[in-house]
């Protein structure tokens, strides 16, 4: 190991709406010593110092490293064990990133939900990844740790119960409390443009397996919900779920990457529960318009211009207040082939996307940087179940509000 790689985590992009609350999580967690060395990191030294004042703690090392700068990012992998980056939209900023990391042998967390992207790092790192030891672990946030580890552990629960593992499973949205952030947004938006533009990110989007290893590999499922229509095993309407798009992806490749092992019939998805009846039918088509705004309308446009002026800018997002009240609370429904239904829950304490994804998102850097003897020997292109499993889960419920069940 390099001898300048004195750090366990760097967060890259500490100075952003979500870098900074990880920053918080580290410090209020594991404080600033040698049980966790950790250091922030980002392209404007004013805005890190500031940073490091709020969080009133002048000795947390502060780093500089730019998007565009090659150099600066080979510098800041070899010092550290993991990078924990927060600096999106990732198909802009990361990509130079991933191919430091690799170089330098160094791990690598982030909260990219951003299909196409994570489709062309696989495409042209897996093999260097792998060959260089090194885990590269996308979307260790709300996208896609509830879903990915949500299957892991129900599977794990009904196998033990069963000996056997359901053939489909099905995740529902119960109830959140929760907004995006600026940086979301711009992240989504670019996601958009690059569909508009490009016919390989048109292809990775429409294809459920567009994340697998061979992203013609076809099995049983299909695209995400995109209509609002009665489940019966939910005994209610669902209705589209902004996070599909990019979960369902990630479940479909942790399932290719273990080798198939709920065999190659496993079938997935998700969709938010509306209720019953013609009350839970209307809702569920007026929750489908309200997620309708996210996306209607050219880049560019005059409808996108304007919806888009209502939207917060990069960097902002929601308050203290708002993100302690948030939650969200998730329904595992898993099919075995024989008819048996079996259904789990997953929970989480905060609001989805900063105030828990902050903890999420520190804890897959932690248990990168900490352990390693304890998790799966793999490398490459991983997602949070495969790189990081039940040791993952564990500090999960143990230090980040979250909780996964079995429902008797
Ligand atoms: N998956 C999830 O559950 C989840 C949840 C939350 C966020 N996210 C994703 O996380 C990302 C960050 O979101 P956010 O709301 O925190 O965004 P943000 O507030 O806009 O922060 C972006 C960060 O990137 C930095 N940055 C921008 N350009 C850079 C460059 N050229 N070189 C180095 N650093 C640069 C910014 O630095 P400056 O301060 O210097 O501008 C800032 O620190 C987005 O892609 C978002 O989609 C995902």
């Amino acid at each position: 190991m390099s001898q300048f790689r004195i750090f366990d985590v760097i967060i890259w992009g500490a100075t952003g709406f979500t870098g900074r609350l990880v920053a918080e999580y580290l410090l209020k967690t594991y404080g600033n010593d040698v049980g966790l060395r950790w250091a922030i990191a980002g392209r404007n030294e004013e805005k890190l110092k500031q940073i490091r004042a709020e969080l009133k703690d002048d000795s947390i090392p502060i780093l500089l490293a730019d998007s565009d700068d090659k150099e600066s990012l080979d510098e800041l992998a070899a010092r550290t064990k993991v990078i924990c980056t927060t600096v999106g939209p990732y198909a802009k900023y990361g990509s130079k990133l991933v191919e430091a990391c690799i170089e330098q042998g160094t791990d690598y967390c982030d909260l990219s939900g951003e299909p196409q992207w994570i489709r062309s790092m696989i495409d042209q790192h897996q093999d260097a990844a792998a060959e260089a030891g090194v885990r590269i672990v996308n979307c260790c946030g709300f996208d896609s740790i509830p879903s990915d580890l949500g299957v892991m552990f129900l599977q794990n629960a009904i196998k033990e119960k069963t000996g056997q593992y359901a053939q489909h499973i099905k995740l529902r949205l119960k109830a959140m409390s929760g907004t995006f952030s600026g940086g979301t947004f711009a992240s989504m938006q670019n996601v958009l443009h690059e569909a508009n533009t490009d016919s390989m990110t048109r292809r990775v989007l429409k294809s459920p397996y567009g994340l697998n290893p061979e992203i013609d590999n076809q099995g049983d499922d299909v695209p995400d919900l995109e209509a609002v229509i009665f489940d019966k095993d939910a005994e209610s309407y669902i209705t589209p779920f902004l996070m599909a798009g990019i979960n369902t992806k990630i479940v479909r490749r942790s399932h290719a990457l273990s080798g198939f092992q709920y065999g190659k019939g496993f079938r997935y998805d998700e969709a938010t529960l509306s209720g019953p009846g013609f009350k839970g039918k209307l809702k569920g088509i007026g929750m489908a318009l309200q997620l309708a705004t996210l996306v209607v309308g050219k880049p560019g446009s005059r409808l996108r211009n304007y919806l888009d002026s209502k939207l917060p800018d990069p960097g902002e997002g929601p308050d203290k207040e708002a993100r302690e009240n948030g939650f969200f609370n998730f329904l595992l429904i898993g099919k075995l082939e024989d008819g048996t239904v079996v259904r789990g829950k997953v929970t989480g304490d905060r609001d989805p996307g900063y105030g828990s994804t902050s903890k999420m998102l520190g804890e897959c850097a932690v248990c990168l940087a900490k352990d390693k003897d304890k998790t799966p020997e793999v490398a490459g292109l991983l997602t949070p179940s495969i790189a990081m499993g039940d040791v993952l889960l564990n500090r999960l419920q143990k230090n980040a509000g979250l909780t996964f069940s079995i429902e008797e």
